[in-house]
């Protein structure tokens, strides 16, 4: 399977519009490359490729890869289809840009209902060409030769939705395996705790792309000159501290592992923090927009 990060910053990207904490100025000014909001594309054959996420920047996204050019007829792309692992405005607002293609979606009940109410993206898009929407993850077999398994590991609705049912399937992590490499991937970009069943899932994986949206608890409350009030406000579990992701991830010494989804108040887009240091220390990689591998 081949897997090319089109974008890996969170919501606003990096730099953020409205932004002047270190990191935006840093990219404004040179020092770091900029990044473009969160989405995966990932293909078993080079020719049908999916989105995991449709970022706000994926006209970019698209334009600047390869792979994803369109042709060889007039209209042909071979962008098959996306997979929502939610319904945050930084991975369906792409959605919007990639009308009249007819694609196919996937994604869990609650996502795709507010897609349907809150967000009605759905109808909007089969007013330009009908999409074809799917239901849940199991047993998905996509055109290229991928399967993917998916795994509830949240409850947080995104905040334009009123009055969101309580329900674990807000948040999906999803399982992508190439049977004919044997390889497989976890993708999980938005972590607000750490649920049961990850652990299993990652270890039968060889590569994970996770949540790496803030490195502590403390960062965006720093930013933004406010007390942060914690992980509950940030949506997302850090990195560091005794209940981060850095802690539970060394409970998989073998797994190859990638943060994405990184904010702009993140130490971690800068290559020479101490806080990059320590989690290359310990096994994790910070990649760049546009990063291919091979899983
Ligand atoms: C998140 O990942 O928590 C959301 O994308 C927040 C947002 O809407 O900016
Ligand atoms: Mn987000
Ligand atoms: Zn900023």
């Amino acid at each position: 399977m081949r897997v090319v990060l089109l974008g890996t910053a969170a919501g606003g990207g990096v730099p953020q519009w409205n932004c002047v904490c270190d990191r935006c100025v840093d990219v404004r000014q040179g020092r770091l490359p900029a990044r473009t909001q969160e989405a995966v594309a990932i293909s078993g054959n080079s020719q049908d490729w999916w989105l995991l996420n449709a970022s706000p920047d994926i006209r970019a996204q698209l334009l600047g890869t390869p792979a994803l050019q369109p042709g060889p007829g007039p209209r042909d792309t071979p962008v098959r289809g996306v997979l929502l692992t939610d319904a945050e405005l930084d991975h369906v607002l792409g959605l919007t840009i990639l009308r009249g293609a007819g694609l196919i979606g996937y994604a869990t009940p609650p996502v795709l209902a507010a897609l349907e109410s809150a967000l009605p993206l759905r109808g909007l898009l089969d007013r330009y060409q009908p999409w074809t929407w799917r239901e849940g993850f199991d047993g998905i077999e996509l055109t290229g030769g991928l399967r993917v398994t998916g795994l509830p590991v949240g409850a947080k609705a995104p905040k334009y939705v009123a009055s969101p049912e309580p329900d674990d399937r807000w948040v999906s992590a999803l399982r992508i395996e190439d049977p004919a490499t044997g390889g497989s991937m976890a993708y999980s970009p938005c972590l607000a705790q750490w649920p049961d069943g990850l652990d299993d899932l990652l270890s039968g994986t060889d590569c994970a792309l996770l949540d790496g949206t803030f490195f502590d608890a403390t960062e965006l409350g720093a930013a933004v000159g406010q007390q942060d009030s914690g992980q509950s406000r940030m949506g997302h579990l850090p990195v560091s501290g005794p209940g981060g992701t850095l802690a539970a991830l060394a409970r998989h010494p073998d797994l190859r592992k990638i943060y994405t989804h990184l904010n702009n108040t993140n130490p971690l887009l800068d290559p020479l923090s101490d806080a990059r240091a320590r989690v290359e220390r310990a096994g994790v990689e910070v990649l760049t927009d546009g990063a291919e591998f091979a899983v």
